[in-house]
């Protein structure tokens, strides 16, 4: 069952019911001032920071879910209505709702009067801009009331938790005019305010929240909305709102429309105030109030965002022979990469926004599905991660986005992190072909004067691998791997412990993981990111250094086959008894899907058919109708050496949920190894699009990746298997995003950028008679002719650059600005 439709022309999804299975959001802002939107205009607004610079508030995990939002009330002689649907909840006589790239359309109707809403932050702007059109399609004269809504929440956002008995007293606001300025401990030590204005006169206003909805009341039911009058109340103290009050008059056919800025402002410490050291100075505001202050201006600046993403979109586009496959890649895919690379796993409709940072692992690999997009902010945002990387090469594994800093609260020795940096900046360079990166200074632990060369960044990355090797020559697992479930070291029976920085005291002397603790997973992610780092070596002419490092990789192959080959899949790990993990001889969790992707990638045992087996056991063993499972069988039993994993019941999450991210490593490998069709049925058992017809199973939006989907063994450990099989969760923010984006583009559509040029060696459908593409990369735009007479799924037989035959399947980069033609024939 679908809830609306794609729009590919206007890159737009069309929900047609506000009753989606979940609330369906988007995200506004792709710069420094972000609002995330619902279906429902549900969902708040932030600077930089979802904690620290939260501006309106939001209600997590509530009952109803999504509470708190932007809203318009209308009041039209008794029957009160938002354009959204929520909260009032009056039954409308049309609803619509379109989110585009970083703007969303929410039309309501009732009783002849139709109300649209556009929500976006415009380039370059620290504010959400909204326009409210009001028509009257009736045939008779109306005259209604109309709010707005918006509740602030400009401090702390933890304070909201556990220090509201603060945030109750602290309430402080100005109204000049048709704007109302929260500013709440701006006379104090915040330079920064927030405003809500309206480009046309008022009838009145609330800014106290208990004045405008009343104590016993909700967003559903606010008794000013219901007596059709506002109360022109001050939140002195008490908790802040911003709502406008306007009675209209329209008669038949006719428009109004009023445009809101809701605006965030930094102001200089000597400028903070009027000369009356307590008026807030607005100078800043007014600006930003007069550049969207007519209906035109609106338009201007929404054309702009539009034009911004065409041409962003424009870099890589393609035609295939599937509908779904083009929305994903040409709009949807890259779209969400965007917001990953934004927001990293902060804030979403399943991460409050407060509890985590950038993650040093998740943000390196959001740069691989990013980086050809606007590589200068990738590199930027490289740099930021290594530094606060420690000079051994261990890493924090989160850190602040405001401040930068690396995050002492979770700290380090996650095991694969390292890994990651090496892969993002090799995907920085074949991006763009820009080497000086590696001469970047870069500090570590954010210690400016303890700065070296990005190359030495790498260095150590590589080295912090070798140097922490286990009884069988692999990596030590320590906290944890990708998979922060799996904590083989810390371990624990007491509840409140956190898996991943608890310290078990059997390890203390050891230094806080086990020694005898391996992950295979790591390895496997060595040798398929540590050849990058060779080539990167030979580039620089550093050929012994080259060597050395291309023997330690030879050397951790040999030793997976040694200890991690199971016969017919790779092992997960050892844990700290020295016992495996993830092999045929375990009463569960025999087979994992995260050590295989990379060890075929790495041709571990190729020459032993070990890809063929492995792929042969994923598609027994993991597959399912809606995607791979993580692991088989589901773990019914707390295991408590493994930590957090068996903590989940089987089916969810890493304990057997369907983790769309790693399904990728695995499209990648069948791509890899030249199964097309593998390939692509992975793909589109997962991929949103394909979703879309059963919407009503899956839940989450179907243009967009969750992070994980209810695996087959869901419902296992109550004996009612079915239920929730299928049905997704954590929308949005996940390394799903990114990886997906590297399988279908860069593995099955086979476009990748390479140190050399740019690669292309399709593994797709044996179905397909070929596609097209279209690729601007470095400086030059290539048309893209692929194809398959044959009928099979990879093999490049002949490809010609503007009709001249080149060898192998690398066009080099030609950097000249024209548009070139490749045509490719598989054969
Ligand atoms: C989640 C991660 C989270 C971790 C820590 C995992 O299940 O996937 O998002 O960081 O748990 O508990
Ligand atoms: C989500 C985390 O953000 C990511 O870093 C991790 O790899 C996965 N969960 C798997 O545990």
């Amino acid at each position: 069952m679908k809830f609306g439709h794609f729009d590919d022309v206007k890159k737009e999804y069309v929900i047609s019911s506000p009753k989606t299975p979940y609330p369906w959001i988007n995200y506004l802002g792709t710069q420094a001032f972000f609002s995330l939107i619902s279906n429902t205009a549900g969902g708040y607004s932030f600077y930089k920071d979802a904690r620290l610079r939260r501006i309106t508030r939001y209600r997590y995990n509530n009952v109803p879910i999504d509470m708190g939002g932007r809203y318009f009330y209308i009041n039209d002689n008794g029957t009160i209505w938002n354009p959204g649907w929520s909260p009032v909840k009056t039954e409308l006589d049309e609803y619509e709702c379109r989110h585009g790239m970083g703007y969303t359309v929410i039309r309501g109707k009732k009783n002849g009067l139709s109300a649209e809403a556009t929500f976006f932050v415009p380039q370059d702007f620290d504010g959400e801009v909204q326009q409210l059109v009001l028509t009257n399609e009736s045939s008779e004269a109306k005259e209604f009331a109309l709010f707005s809504f918006a509740e602030w929440c400009l401090w702390d956002a933890q304070d909201d938790s556990n220090n509201f008995q603060r945030n109750f007293s602290t309430g402080r606001v100005e109204v000049k005019g048709s704007v109302i300025y929260h500013k709440t401990e701006y006379r104090d030590r915040r330079n920064h305010y927030a405003f809500y204005s309206v480009n046309d006169e008022i009838d009145g206003y609330d800014t106290d929240r208990d004045s405008f909805i009343g104590l016993y009341n909700g967003f559903d039911k606010p008794q000013a909305v219901e007596a059709g009058k506002a109360n022109d109340s001050f939140a002195d103290g008490w908790a802040p709102i911003a709502s406008h009050y306007k009675k209209i008059s329209l008669a038949p056919g006719e428009s109004k429309t009023l445009v809101f800025v809701l605006g965030y402002v930094e102001m200089p410490v000597d400028q903070k105030f009027e000369a009356d050291g307590k008026t807030i100075n607005k100078v800043k505001a007014e600006e930003m109030i007069a550049k969207f202050a007519t209906p035109e201006k609106f338009a201007e600046g929404l054309a702009e965002l539009k034009a911004y993403w065409d041409k962003l979109l424009g870099i890589l586009n393609v035609d295939t022979p599937d509908d779904k496959v083009n929305r994903m890649v040409n709009i949807w895919n890259q779209y969400q990469c965007m917001v990953t690379f934004n927001l990293s796993r902060s804030a979403s409709y399943f991460e409050s926004g407060i509890g985590r940072g950038m993650g040093f692992r998740d943000s390196n690999q959001d740069i691989l599905g990013f980086v050809h997009q606007i590589p200068d902010r990738a590199k930027e945002r490289v740099i930021d991660i290594a530094s606060t990387q420690f000079p051994d090469g261990g890493c924090y594994h989160q850190y602040q986005p405001l401040t930068k800093k690396g995050n002492s609260d979770i700290g380090g020795d996650f095991s694969d992190d390292p890994l990651w940096l090496i892969l993002s900046v090799s995907a920085y360079i074949k991006e763009t072909g820009d080497w000086s990166i590696l001469d970047e200074m870069v500090p570590y632990d954010n210690d400016v004067s303890a700065a070296k060369p990005m190359l030495d960044h790498l260095d150590v990355s590589f080295y912090h691998i070798v140097n922490n090797l286990g009884p069988h020559g692999l990596p030590l697992a320590m906290r944890a791997d990708w998979n922060d479930c799996i904590n083989l070291s810390c371990y624990s029976d007491t509840p409140g412990e956190s898996f991943q920085t608890y310290t078990n005291p059997k390890f203390e002397a050891e230094g806080g993981y086990s020694k005898v603790a391996e992950s295979v997973m790591v390895a496997t992610l060595f040798t398929y990111a540590g050849p990058n780092y060779v080539e990167i070596l030979k580039h620089l002419g550093k050929d012994e250094e080259a060597a050395k490092a291309q023997a330690e990789i030879d050397k951790m192959k040999k030793n997976i086959m040694e200890s991690a080959w199971d016969g017919d899949w790779f092992l997960r790990a050892y844990d700290a008894n020295g016992d495996k993990m993830g092999s045929k001889e375990c009463e569960e969790g025999q087979i994992f899907i995260e050590p295989q992707g990379f060890a075929i990638m790495s041709e571990i045992g190729k020459d032993q058919g070990c890809d063929m087996k492995t792929l042969a056991a994923i598609d027994e063993r993991l597959n399912t109708k809606y995607g791979l499972v993580l692991n088989n069988p589901a773990f019914t039993k707390y295991y408590i050496q493994y930590g957090e994993i068996s903590t989940y019941p089987g089916g969810y999450k890493e304990n057997a949920g369907i983790f769309t991210h790693n399904n990728a490593w695995i499209i990648c490998a069948a791509a890899y190894a030249g199964q097309g069709d593998q390939a692509f049925k992975y793909y589109s058992e997962i991929a949103p699009a394909f979703t879309e017809e059963t919407s009503d199973i899956h839940k989450t939006e179907p243009y967009v990746y969750g992070q994980m989907i209810g695996g087959k063994d869901a419902g296992s450990d109550i004996g009612r298997t079915g239920d929730n099989f299928g049905q997704g969760k954590n929308s949005w923010l996940t390394g799903t995003a990114a990886w997906n984006m590297v399988a279908i583009s860069q593995y099955i559509l086979g476009i990748m950028a390479d140190f050399d040029g740019l690669k292309i060696d399709p593994s797709i459908p044996s179905s397909w008679d070929g596609f097209k593409a279209k690729r601007q990369y470095r400086g030059a735009t290539y048309e893209i002719d692929i194809k398959n007479p044959d009928h099979i799924c990879k093999g490049v037989k002949s490809m010609t650059l503007d009709g001249v035959p080149v060898e192998g399947c690398v066009v080099p980069a030609a950097a000249d600005g024209g548009v070139h033609k490749v045509e490719v024939i598989l054969g």
